[in-house]
């Protein structure tokens, strides 16, 4: 379906907590943007798991983007995991292949401040807990300036999956978040307001594996973990968040979206890690608000964007 050229496919950073679903937004971003780095975060599992995750994930797609490894542990928050998601390791039962690849730095925060500089036109995609990007942040103020575009996953303007009101990644790391979201507005923010109508399951699974190459037997593997999952909690398809998140970045013209203050909830006993959505008409004219503008994603072409996380994984 994709029919950009190079010079079109945007320019990505990715920082992320691999996790089956940011496995397959690597895999994504590699297709279908210029993926120039990898940063990874503490989240789904720890950092050691994260980064060795998104190392066999280049290295089985022969990926040339430098991996760099960013904070183990959240800014305030105690460490809490999603390993009864994605498995103890991070990328479920998949077997993997021995490890080759090496890491670029484990400084992912002077990486992400020194490529929003050096590089035009980058688009930062966010898929994990907020720490890299809002310890990156306090070091440089104007970083978000100097980028094309801010995207993460995360949040939802109704409902969560970890409390009855927080996402996964917010909820891993609210101080970061609402740092974020306080000072590097305005972000395009892809919660479950949107990733949870973007399902796949067998179905997709089997397209993957009837392509017969590696990386795509590799991604079928993570969706079929996802599925299984899944279906264990009740549900009949699995979200795949992070790849959702990176298509709104390659193929923005599949969303919708509009623009609402967002604020983190950090103290709350019962909301904390809430995406404060205000969708009160006009309610960035209410006086003395002070809430900063985001732009809120609700919608997608559901199917489009299942076919393209389906292209992404069985490209050679
Ligand atoms: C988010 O939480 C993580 O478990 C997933 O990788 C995704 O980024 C969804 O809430
Ligand atoms: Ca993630």
């Amino acid at each position: 379906m994709s029919t950009a050229t190079d010079s079109q496919r945007p320019k990505i950073v990715l920082d992320c907590d691999p996790g089956l679903d940011d496995a397959l937004a690597i895999l994504t971003a590699a297709h279908f943007g210029e993926l120039i780095g990898i940063t990874t975060v503490n989240g789904n599992v720890g950092i050691e798991h994260t980064t060795h995750n998104a190392l066999i994930t280049a290295q089985i797609a022969g990926l040339s983007a430098e991996v760099h490894r960013g904070a183990a542990l959240p800014l305030i928050a105690p460490t809490m995991d999603a390993a009864r998601v994605h498995g103890a390791t991070g990328l479920g039962d998949v077997k993997l292949p021995e490890l080759r690849r090496s890491l670029a730095s484990d400084d992912a925060v002077t990486y992400l401040c020194d490529i929003a500089r050096s590089v035009d036109d980058l688009n930062l995609v966010a898929v994990g807990p907020l720490t890299n990007v809002a310890l990156a942040l306090r070091r440089d103020p104007d970083l978000h300036n100097h980028l094309a575009s801010l995207t993460i996953m995360g949040g939802a303007a109704h409902g969560g999956n970890v409390t009855p009101v927080a996402e996964f990644n917010i909820w891993a790391d609210p101080e970061a978040a609402a740092i974020v979201f306080r000072e590097a507005a305005p972000l395009t923010m892809v919660g479950l307001d949107v990733t949870h109508k973007v399902l796949l399951g067998g179905n997709e699974a089997s397209q993957m594996r009837s392509a017969g190459t590696p990386v795509a037997d590799f991604a079928a593997d993570l969706l079929d973990y996802a599925y299984a999952r899944c279906r264990e909690y009740g549900l009949e398809a699995a979200p795949m968040h992070d790849a959702t998140a990176v298509i709104a970045v390659t193929h923005p013209d599949l969303f919708h979206s509009s623009s609402h203050p967002v604020t983190v909830e950090i103290h709350g006993e019962h909301t904390r890690g809430m995406t404060v959505t205000d969708t009160r008409p006009l309610s960035n004219f209410v006086p003395g608000c002070g809430v900063p503008m985001h732009q809120v994603v609700w919608d997608a072409d559901a199917d489009a964007v299942i076919d393209l996380t389906v292209q992404a994984c069985t490209a050679s």
